[in-house]
């Protein structure tokens, strides 16, 4: 099949007729969840070998379908945090489960949890970063979890910052470690972390990096710690830095610490063994202005998504994210197998997929923010099953179809 495909690829649109030798290939696009069928000789037969070259998955719709939505149920997944368990935590309208992403022009590859353990064999596959990097973490093991059926063959063990899981017939480790700066930063312990004053070694990364260089697959996401202002920069030690500065324009760090994390791949990266995604910033929905409403307004009692297709509002950093962009863009010009993975717009349009006030509290709320609950709510973080699962359906097309 590989041999047939890098032929086609020379071809830019459907329904071209080939001759191999004496086998003749049709492709065309499908229907509903065919992905693309070859006619091999006479016989029609639906392969499994789907083929997204000229599809953009990032540019589509999302369709209200609960028919085929919610991939998993919240109280089913094994590996449900509470932190994203909306409905354990109360919620009572559940439509934000239903939605299914639709790319334009072609299809999400359906999920099969064997075959991409399969495909996975032997691998381990690293999400490093933050808490959104963990609740896509969280999102991509619930996908598997029913795949799975004997529970001792797939575990999780938690050592410090780094959470393993491992499904053991198929000898595949997926991992997550938590390092929300991509550099060392005084906010590394994976629990106590609520940390006012944030101090960033902006050149330190080899005690987090040690950890998971040798993976087979890196995802990584650092966006969100970086939106806060007065960041503390230091060199040297935390202890005794030999240089401190406080930076207050957010690119300024940020830039730094990509430089610091993309050498250090350049030196100690096996780039012909490691196949990287970086996940472009999950928007926030904190403000109501971005979606017609009034200031004041955000991701509360909001139980439906934009349906309109538009450019995205303020919810993210346009500055980061272009740092983002043409990092991974001059990664990829020096031979890495690096990939964006381009969800900020598709999770923009989801103002109803958020925690809200279906969050786990450190501190139990007063009175006064139970009488008005707007402020507190969580429009940062993601309800699962929901829109972290379409990230997980994107990155399993990658995997499965792309590698
Ligand atoms: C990400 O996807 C959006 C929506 O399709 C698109 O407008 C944007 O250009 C993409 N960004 C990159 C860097 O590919
Ligand atoms: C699916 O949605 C439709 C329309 O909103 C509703 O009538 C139906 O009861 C729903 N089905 C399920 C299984 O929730
Ligand atoms: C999932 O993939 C496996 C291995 O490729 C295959 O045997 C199985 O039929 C697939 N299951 C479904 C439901 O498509
Ligand atoms: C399991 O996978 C690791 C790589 O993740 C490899 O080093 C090891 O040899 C594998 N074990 C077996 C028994 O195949
Ligand atoms: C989720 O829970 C874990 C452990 O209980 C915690 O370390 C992490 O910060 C939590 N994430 C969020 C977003 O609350
Ligand atoms: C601070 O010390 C580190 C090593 O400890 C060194 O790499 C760096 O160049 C020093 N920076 C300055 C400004 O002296
Ligand atoms: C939530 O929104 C609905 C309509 O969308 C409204 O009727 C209700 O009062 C709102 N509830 C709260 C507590 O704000």
């Amino acid at each position: 099949m590989k041999r047939i495909e890098k032929v086609i690829q020379g071809y830019h649109y459907v329904g071209f007729m080939l001759v191999i030798g004496v086998i003749m290939v049709v492709v065309f696009f499908g229907g509903d969840d065919s992905g693309i069928r070859f006619n091999i000789g006479k016989e029609t037969s639906m392969v499994e070998d789907y083929w997204f070259k000229d599809c953009d998955f990032f540019n589509g719709r999302w369709v209200y379908d609960n028919r085929s939505r919610p991939l998993y149920k919240e109280k089913e997944c094994s590996f449900m945090m509470d932190n994203y368990s909306c409905e354990k935590l109360g919620r009572k309208d559940f439509k934000y489960q239903s939605w299914r992403w639709q790319p334009h022009g072609c299809e999400l590859p359906r999920f099969n949890g064997t075959a991409l353990l399969e495909k996975l064999r032997d691998k381990r596959v690293v999400f490093v970063g933050d808490s959104l990097g963990q609740n896509h973490w969280v999102s991509f093991l619930c996908l598997i979890d029913s795949w799975i059926l004997e529970p001792s063959h797939k575990v999780v063990e938690w050592h410090g910052p780094l959470i393993k899981f491992r499904a053991s017939e198929y000898n595949v480790s997926i991992d997550f470690y938590w390092e929300p700066f991509l550099v060392e930063s005084n906010c590394d312990d994976p629990i106590n972390h609520k940390i006012l004053d944030r101090v960033v070694k902006i050149e330190g990364i080899e005690r987090h990096a040690k950890q998971w260089i040798n993976a087979d697959m890196l995802i990584f996401d650092s966006y969100r710690w970086w939106l806060d202002v007065d960041i503390t920069l230091v060199w040297g030690s935390f202890e005794n830095p030999n240089k401190t500065i406080v930076e207050s324009r957010r690119v300024v760090p940020y830039e730094m610490a990509l430089r610091t994390w993309s050498n250090w791949l350049e030196t100690h990266l096996d780039r012909k063994k490691t196949r990287i995604f970086f996940t472009s910033p999950s928007p926030g929905h904190r403000e109501g202005g971005d979606w017609g409403k009034t200031t004041g307004e955000n991701c509360y009692n909001v139980t439906e998504p934009i349906v309109e297709e538009r450019p995205w509002g303020k919810g993210s950093d346009f500055d980061l994210m272009r740092a983002t962009e043409s990092m991974v863009e001059d990664l990829e010009k020096k031979g890495f197998n690096i990939k964006l993975l381009n969800i900020t717009h598709l999770s923009q349009y989801r103002k109803d997929g958020h925690l809200s006030i279906y969050k786990r509290h450190l501190v139990s709320p007063t009175k006064l923010e139970l009488a008005n609950p707007a402020p507190y709510a969580d429009c940062v973080h993601w309800c699962l099953p929901g829109v972290p699962d379409v990230w997980s359906e994107i990155l399993y097309a990658y995997i499965r179809y792309k590698i």
